[in-house]
């Protein structure tokens, strides 16, 4: 996402101070701590300007929901609006979805979602892709055991493309749609989804469930026939 550099971005990041997350490795392994009674935390990563991890907190009152997003110039809305609804179980944290194993301990995060990502269109960035089997493999260490990865995408080569990586990387697919809203406007919409929705073309979306993370066969073959 190209942004346009924002004004006086760092005083309005501190006026967002209440969620805010300026040390988000401080806070690994006791993010249950900003909210004792949350039932789970969920996790957006690339969470643009916001709209649906705010939407998804009002939705979600029982659920802590944290968002990771790299460009500060976008999270700036994300934080003012969460600021504006009066939220108390969303926090943002200006940082790497790449890292996000010296954020949270292992199996701190009960989901996660990825909507719109970048689609880094041929062979040569593939692996930059967050539904790229290495970024899969590294959310593991974050996820707790049936953990889930929720996928959204307007982009059909992306979706393709990631339907093959989940199994690659341990986790059981559902839920797969190529037309989500086909009959009406399902569940809570990015900024980036309502955009592409109104233009008429259709979203794709998946599930990931975390399972074990198995040797492809040929090599749990070999190591039978070594045993
Ligand atoms: C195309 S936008 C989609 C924004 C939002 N999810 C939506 O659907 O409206 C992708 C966002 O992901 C962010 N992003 C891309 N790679 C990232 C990474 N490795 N870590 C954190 N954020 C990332 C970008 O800065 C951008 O804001």
């Amino acid at each position: 996402m190209r942004m346009r550099k924002k004004k006086n971005l760092q005083p309005r990041m501190e006026s967002c101070e209440t969620c805010w997350i300026k040390e988000p490795k401080e806070l690994r392994g006791t993010w249950h701590t900003l909210m004792p009674e949350a039932k789970e935390i969920h996790l957006e990563l690339g969470c643009g300007k916001g709209r649906f991890t705010c939407e998804m907190a009002q939705t979600h009152p029982d659920v802590l929901f944290l968002a990771v997003e790299r460009v500060p110039d976008a999270m700036i809305i994300a934080m003012e609006r969460a600021v504006s609804m009066g939220m108390c179980n969303v926090f943002f944290i200006d940082g790497d979805a790449e890292v996000l194993s010296d954020y949270f301990a292992e199996g701190e995060v009960d989901r996660i979602y990825i909507n719109f990502c970048d689609p880094w269109p041929g062979h040569r960035h593939a692996r930059r892709r967050l539904t790229h089997e290495g970024f899969l493999k590294r959310y593991r260490a974050v996820l707790k055991e049936k953990g889930e990865i929720h996928f959204k995408t307007d982009n059909r080569d992306l979706f393709e493309y990631s339907l093959f990586q989940f199994p690659k990387a341990g986790y059981e697919l559902s839920e797969v749609t190529r037309h989500l809203h086909q009959h009406g406007v399902v569940g809570v919409m990015t900024d980036y989804e309502e955009k592409f929705h109104t233009q008429g073309m259709p979203i794709h979306r998946c599930v990931g469930t975390k399972g074990d993370l198995s040797l492809p066969k040929e090599v749990e073959a070999d190591s039978k026939e070594e045993a």
